[in-house]
């Protein structure tokens, strides 16, 4: 089945793929992990430039990622977000000391779901499995002329549509048609690899509906401390952010607080905005202050980045 489709495919990609990803270039099964888990939910360019090469040059391997503080490694994710993914990188290169190359087993590990699972699978131990990243998921939508389909459907035609014989490089091909050819709005069906066994190609931005996401608002006071030229911040203990050293929020801001001004920020399920005041401290309180160089080298939220930097625009 699909032995011409899968020859297309291999063809596309070998002129036409992003070969040299540095991921697709090494059979270290820990980079290969941590590049599908960098990958989740940041895009290839932001991964590329700034965090893969840093983090396997402080974490050269799964060991050395086990053995570190959790705070070096969050602060060497600062800025990607989604920052649960760190500590389960850091929770996983604890529990195990290589990664088992089954899926079932992947997927008892924190943070590895079906499709990290499946790429694991295929990336690091060519097994014959397909993965389910979003550019895939819309191909397979409309190859199948597919509207709202279910996971069940979609991993059973992935399944029936992957190249057995070189899953590597069919997976990543896959990848690379959803990001380059079988765009969201813009389709380039008529250079597309699959455009023969396509059943969608005639109105392929049917498939799949998008789903219009509305987000909340959320509405913050953030009260920055300072006390002689230092900033008070705590580490973040709840779930969101955990770890993290954050601005304290408050109810209600202190009667001798300034307003400062405001910082948003969007985040996948809610936007926040954030009313932040700052507090000259006369005497200083059982807190941990920071000086600016010093907040530098801790492991702060993009929102909280934006706080220290309205603090700095405004309080010279
Ligand atoms: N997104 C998730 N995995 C990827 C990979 N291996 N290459 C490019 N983008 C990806």
């Amino acid at each position: 089945m699909y032995r011409q489709t899968h020859q297309t495919i291999q063809d596309w990609y070998q002129k036409y793929g992003r070969l040299d990803l540095p991921w697709r270039n090494t059979d270290e099964t820990y980079y290969i992990y941590l590049s599908e888990v960098m990958l989740q939910q940041t895009q290839v360019k932001t991964v590329l430039e700034k965090y893969y090469i840093p983090f396997i040059e402080r974490f050269p391997t799964l060991k050395s990622l086990g053995e570190a503080p959790l705070d070096d490694v969050l602060k060497m994710w600062e800025g990607l977000g989604y920052y649960n993914r760190a500590k389960n990188l850091h929770k996983t290169a604890t529990l195990v000391d290589e990664l088992p190359s089954d899926i079932e087993e992947l997927i008892k590990l924190p943070g590895i779901g079906q499709n990290t699972a499946h790429a694991v699978a295929a990336f690091a131990f060519n097994q014959p499995v397909p993965i389910m990243e979003a550019n895939v998921k819309r191909i397979l939508c409309r190859l199948h002329q597919l509207i709202t389909p279910t996971d069940k459907k979609l991993w059973e035609i992935a399944y029936d549509l992957v190249d057995k014989v070189n899953s590597f490089d069919y997976n990543q091909a896959m990848m690379d048609i959803g990001a380059t050819i079988c765009l969201p709005r813009n389709p380039k069906c008529k250079i597309c690899p699959l455009v023969d066994i396509c059943k969608g190609k005639e109105a392929p931005t049917k498939y799949p509906t998008k789903k219009k996401r509305v987000v909340p608002t959320r509405e913050q006071n953030i009260l920055i401390r300072v006390y002689e030229d230092k900033l008070s911040l705590t580490q973040r203990e709840g779930k969101f952010l955990h770890g993290l050293w954050g601005f304290e929020s408050v109810e209600i801001p202190n009667c001798a607080s300034e307003y400062l001004g405001e910082v948003t920020h969007a985040y996948t399920h809610f936007k926040l905005i954030c009313k932040v005041y700052v507090y000259y401290e006369h005497s200083p309180e059982q807190r941990d202050y920071f000086t600016q160089s010093e907040i530098k080298k801790l492991a702060i939220s993009k929102v909280d980045e934006k706080i220290v930097k309205l603090f700095t625009k405004i309080d010279i």
